[in-house]
């Protein structure tokens, strides 16, 4: 068993052991990838203020996102086709997000269905919706999410239209993968996940087939995204939405200070600052830098949560200390459930906690609730400065 101390050592596993075509759909972002990279490398550019002599004994991690207990403020953000990362992805991710004690978020585009997920664990998860077309399918998986004791939704506002991935029409992308000349050769490299996949019946869109109507070709996501989202989505249907749902419901995909004050007059429970990893306005700046102005304009009214360009615990804790009161890590579980399954994403939650802890311990600080500006140094114009 390999020495894991970081999530690039999952990544590396991951790069050997899961077929190169669903590799790529994570490992990607859209057109020249610009936001995408920029993700990372500006959470390079804040450094961290390094205190001394504070003590340091009794140190907490734990906190609130919505009003739910986690053990860190991160969550598992939704991911589409998790379950073709590793056989059964989405209940493995699922139950290491629980007895890790941190949320889940199950996908709208998810290989396991709602209610397989719901059977394999025992305690509430979130669902991330994208608006379909059809309102009958829209109403029916709010339903299903109910039903299942889903205790957030999470809508995503970002994502009514595809941003190209070059990469994933190359590849052919598809859920079960076609089984070409070059796929069969890849996978002649990549048993583990094959035998993995047999295993299993779950190997398709399983909130959607059976459940949607007049659906074309199902095993295309980005055909289905083309036929079947709704491209029309506004504030008034986000309202029909919130009205059907009842619950707690958190908007994902907002990068515009504009868009955040809507939000909030809105009376969302949270927003996430996000720009999809960079899998959708390729020229978009990189995340982290916009989580400070939408903080300042719209965080006394709004819980406001983070995602994008997370790999470290260290970045949890910049984003924390730039006012965010929960993050989300896409690509670092995903790294760890291709490299070892569930162990795999539990080993992911361990690192960033590990990291985060200890991170904060060298910053002088005890409660990841006391986390703020003055942990950090932000590089002049890293906010604003823009035209
Ligand atoms: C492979 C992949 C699939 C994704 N699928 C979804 C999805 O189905 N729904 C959604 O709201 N976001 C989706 N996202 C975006 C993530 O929820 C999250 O915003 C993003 O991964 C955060 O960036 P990070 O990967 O750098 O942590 C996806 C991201 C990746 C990498």
């Amino acid at each position: 068993m390999p020495v894991i101390t970081c999530i690039d050592d999952l990544k590396r596993l991951y790069k050997r052991r899961v077929p190169k075509m669903f590799y790529d759909y994570a490992e990607t972002g859209s057109w020249t990838e610009q936001t995408f990279r920029e993700n990372t490398t500006d959470f390079d550019k804040i450094r961290l203020r390094q205190r001394v002599a504070v003590d340091m004994t009794g140190r907490k991690t734990a906190g609130r996102m919505i009003g739910q207990e986690v053990a860190m403020p991160v969550a598992l953000a939704p991911v589409g086709m998790t379950g073709m990362q590793s056989a059964d992805g989405e209940i493995k991710a699922a139950r290491a997000a629980e007895a890790f004690g941190v949320p889940y978020t199950l996908s709208t585009m998810s290989i396991c269905s709602i209610e397989d997920v719901a059977a394999h664990t025992t305690k509430p998860f979130w669902f991330q919706l994208y608006v379909m077309r059809d309102e009958e399918f829209v109403d029916g998986v709010l339903e299903r999410a109910k039903a299942a004791g889903c205790s957030a939704l999470v809508l995503t506002l970002d994502l009514q239209i595809l941003g190209q991935r070059h990469k994933d029409l190359k590849n052919g992308l598809s859920a079960p993968p076609k089984l070409t000349l070059p796929v069969m050769m890849d996978l002649a490299t990549k048993w583990r996940w094959g035998l993995q996949m047999l295993g299993t019946r779950r190997r398709q869109f399983g909130n959607i087939v059976g459940h949607a109507k007049g659906v074309g070709d199902m095993s295309s996501l980005m055909s289905w995204t083309a036929e079947q989202f709704d491209p029309q989505l506004d504030w008034s249907k986000i309202a029909r939405i919130r009205d059907k749902w009842g619950g707690k419901l958190i908007l994902k995909g907002i990068l515009d200070v504009e868009d955040a004050k809507m939000a909030a007059d809105f009376g969302a429970d949270a927003i996430i600052v996000s720009n999809h990893g960079g899998r959708q306005l390729d020229g978009a700046v990189g995340a982290i830098r916009m989580l400070d102005p939408i903080v300042q304009a719209v965080g006394d009214r709004v819980e406001v949560h983070f995602d994008s360009g997370i790999r470290s615990g260290q970045d949890v804790l910049k984003a924390l200390a730039l006012g965010a009161k929960g993050t989300y890590v896409g690509r670092a579980y995903i790294y760890g459930l291709g490299a070892m399954g569930q162990a795999g994403v539990t080993r992911a939650l361990e690192v960033i906690h590990k990291e985060l802890d200890i991170t904060m311990a060298l910053c002088g600080e005890r409660d990841v609730a006391d986390l703020g500006r003055h942990n950090l140094l932000i590089p002049k114009g890293f906010s604003d400065g823009w035209e």
